[in-house]
């Protein structure tokens, strides 16, 4: 293929297939550069990325089937239902989980036809720069080269594998393998009390693993706010999450027996952890080294990421963009797709803004843990004066009814002006409750905003209102 478009966008995942769609609304004439088939049975280029793929969707597939396992088997005898000997077919919910992947992926072929963009199946990298823009080798099934005068890297990123740790993804497993484990292991290992462990470590405990988490820091979930993360530390742990803190890895040996890990804990002592599988989720590392960007120019950084301009994503080569994984902020899906939009319009001339402080976060374990703005660690070290204003699921009677009530909503507030600076939620639902705040803040709301507005009672908002109430300590319920 020898083709010229106006946009090319480098890999289809959310940064990468979002920025498309958009540039092609926008009236470009688009294409976009995929790769990897993750485990198509044809061996063809998925799209969507490592969020459809191996990342946002799987996992929350496995989470919800794990999450009605464990409410079956231990949760519905408070309700007064009887199940007996609930079981779970591993095979069954890993094919159920397939089946919501290749519908999804799917689902992004057809809008790609839609919108008529260009699907290039294979390997993209920069050839150079010449009349009709830059030129983008394509290694596989449409190979050629292609040219655009604007191009968007949105490579993503993948697991970072420690060396002592080889990940075959039978025994010592990343994200891809421990989405797909054939059975549930006796005894699961994580290292990493981050993100990918706690979520994908719930789901194989919620099934009857014993899970150790083995992390290397000494306080948990330390970018969370420092009371809802204790909060959920001791959720956890009531649940039977085995969490090891400040804990030093040594050798890791793998036999037919299962994997061994030596380690020293927090007291210095020496340990060791058997275990059938071994999950490894210490971080993820930005998908630049194949792209050849000495051939237009540019240089990453130290870690490997793409520096880009803070306002407009677009990097040191004029014309060239890059969002997502691969560049600077937070890896997630929805900070991708946000600035895979910004850039379609900048190169259309708009002036979009993303506002970082207002991305919102979820871990998604049970209860949920999803944040918004600044932590009260932040703002003290800021030195800015605010007013924390928290609320317990505990109070709430349709938390109390759906059996979920553990947990708190907590507003912090700018204690002159009342403007929202944070909102962090442990508890049922965290994920959607967060949206109301995200938009609050998005509209720089007051405290006082939020508890004004009339919220559906019985409704588990009410415990962001009521919060918000009790930044001025005039909760209504408490
Ligand atoms: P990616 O999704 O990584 O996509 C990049 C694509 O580019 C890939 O398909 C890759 O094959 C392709 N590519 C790379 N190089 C080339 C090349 N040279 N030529 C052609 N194609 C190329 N985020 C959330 O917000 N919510 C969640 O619940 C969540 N859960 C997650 C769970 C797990 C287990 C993992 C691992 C991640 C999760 N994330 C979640 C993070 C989320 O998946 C990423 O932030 C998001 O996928 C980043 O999007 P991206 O488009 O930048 O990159
Ligand atoms: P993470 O950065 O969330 O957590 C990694 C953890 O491993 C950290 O606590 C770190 O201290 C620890 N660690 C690092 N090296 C270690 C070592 N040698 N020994 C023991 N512990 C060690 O990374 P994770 O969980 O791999 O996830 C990667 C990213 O993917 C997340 O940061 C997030 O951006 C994204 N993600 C988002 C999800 C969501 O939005 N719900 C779900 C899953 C992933």
């Amino acid at each position: 293929m020898s083709q010229n478009f106006d946009v090319v966008v480098i890999g289809g995942g959310p940064g990468g297939y979002i920025a498309a769609i958009r540039a092609a609304q926008l009236g470009f004439k688009v294409a976009c550069a995929e790769s990897a088939a993750y485990d198509d049975p044809k061996g063809e280029p998925r799209l969507g990325g490592t969020c459809l793929n191996v990342g946002c969707i799987p996992s929350k597939a496995l989470l919800a089937t794990s999450e009605e396992f464990e409410n079956i088997s231990h949760h519905v005898s408070d309700h007064g239902i009887t199940v007996k000997d609930a079981t779970i077919d591993v095979k069954k919910m890993i094919a159920r989980k397939d089946d919501i992947v290749t519908k999804m992926t799917g689902g992004i072929g057809f809008l790609f036809r839609k919108n008529k963009i260009t699907l290039l199946k294979g390997h993209a990298s920069f050839v150079g720069k010449g009349t009709d823009g830059y030129q983008v080798k394509i290694d596989g099934k449409d190979a050629g080269t292609v040219t655009a005068k604007n191009i968007i890297i949105a490579t993503g990123s993948k697991a970072r594998h420690l060396p002592s740790m080889p990940v075959d993804n039978e025994l010592i497993c990343d994200n891809e393998g421990a989405l797909k484990f054939g059975a549930t292991p006796k005894k699961l290992g994580v290292i990493g009390a981050g993100v990918i462990g706690l979520e994908l470590g719930s789901v194989w405990r919620r099934l009857g693993a014993e899970v150790t988490v083995l992390e290397a820091l000494p306080t948990f979930l330390g970018l969370v706010d420092e009371g809802t993360a204790k909060e959920a530390h001791k959720l956890f742990i009531k649940q039977g999450l085995n969490i090891n803190l400040g804990v030093k890895i040594g050798d890791v040996k793998t036999s037919k027996k299962g994997v061994s890990v030596a380690y020293t804990d927090s007291t210095g002592a020496a340990k060791t952890l058997d275990c059938d599988r071994l999950i490894v989720s210490v971080g993820r590392v930005p998908n630049t080294d194949r792209l050849n960007l000495e051939a237009i120019g540019l240089k990453t950084d130290e870690r490997g990421f793409i520096p880009v301009d803070d306002h407009t994503c677009e990097t040191a080569a004029s014309g060239v963009y890059a969002v997502g994984d691969v560049v600077r902020g937070p890896m997630l899906a929805h900070k991708a797709e946000d600035e895979g939009v910004l850039v379609a319009e900048v190169i259309a001339g708009q002036k979009p803004h993303i506002d970082y402080n207002c991305i919102p976060w979820v871990i998604y374990t049970s209860p949920e843990i999803a944040w918004v703005g600044k932590t009260e660690q932040q703002l003290k070290a800021e030195g800015r004066a605010y007013k924390p204003g928290q609320f317990p699921f505990g109070a709430n009677g349709r938390a109390l009814g759906m059996g979920q009530a553990d947990g708190f909503v907590k507003v912090l507030a700018d204690a002159q002006t009342d403007e929202i600076l944070g909102v962090h939620i442990v508890g049922a639902a965290a994920s959607d409750l967060i949206a109301e705040a995200a938009v609050a803040m998005e509209f720089k709301a007051a405290a006082e905003d939020i508890g004004r507005v009339c919220h559906p009672h019985p409704s588990l908002s009410e415990v962001m209102r009521e919060a918000a109430l009790a930044t001025d300590k005039r909760a209504l319920n408490m």
